[in-house]
């Protein structure tokens, strides 16, 4: 079997998740969550490590943690992310697993324009600040979190500049990805479109 591989980038709780379970569930790809690199390393470098021997170290069970999740694992990651020996350690790994044989979906932040320029589908999921944001605090206050949407907004908008504006890889549109944008769809409607996208790209190869 070829490699085949669906970039898939956007800003935080756009829905890239949602999409790429879906997608790797329908097609047999395996999925990669990227962020869950950065979460890993994140949550390291609070309990203390190095950021860069982290990502040099990074193993399953790291990735495996039930506490990757929270805003203070958010905020570290997105830190660490700006990090270029941090990213340089851990791109080796995305980028073998991007082309493995039988297919790869990976969602990040850099995927389609600088892990895997030449990925065969490559999907850019976005949403309004607003939506993205209380998809997130209702996730949050589902897992029993106390906290205000003002805070989740105001903690997202930071995250967003900080992915936005960093020298080294930072979250762009690659010029050849299909833009999805999830502010008015249902998640079905969403992943229809990624669906539709990707059987297109497969009858032409
Ligand atoms: O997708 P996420 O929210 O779990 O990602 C956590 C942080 O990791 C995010 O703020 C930016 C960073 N990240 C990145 O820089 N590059 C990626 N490919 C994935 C995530």
């Amino acid at each position: 079997m070829t490699a085949f591989t669906v970039a898939i980038d956007g800003p935080a709780a756009a829905g890239k998740g949602t999409i790429s379970k879906a997608v790797a569930d329908r097609f047999g790809f395996a999925h990669l969550d990227t962020g869950l690199l950065y979460r890993a390393v994140g949550r390291r470098v609070l309990d203390g490590a190095d950021a860069v021997e982290a990502a040099g170290q990074l193993e399953a069970d790291d990735l495996d943690r039930g506490d990757l999740r929270t805003p203070e694992v958010s905020r570290a990651a997105s830190r660490v992310a700006a990090d270029p020996g941090v990213r340089a350690a851990l791109a080796a790994f995305q980028r073998r697993f991007a082309r493995r044989a039988g297919g790869a979906v990976l969602d990040g932040r850099d995927i389609g324009t600088v892990i895997c320029p030449e990925a065969e589908v490559k999907l850019f999921v976005t949403a309004s600040d607003e939506t993205r944001a209380r998809r997130r605090f209702e996730e949050l206050r589902g897992k029993g979190l106390e906290t205000s949407f003002e805070t989740v907004l105001a903690d997202q908008r930071a995250r967003d500049a900080q992915d936005a504006g960093r020298a080294d890889a930072p979250l762009a549109v690659a010029g050849d990805a299909v833009v999805i944008d999830t502010t008015e769809m249902t998640i079905e409607a969403a992943v229809g479109r990624a669906v539709a996208e990707i059987e297109r790209v497969r009858r032409s190869v």
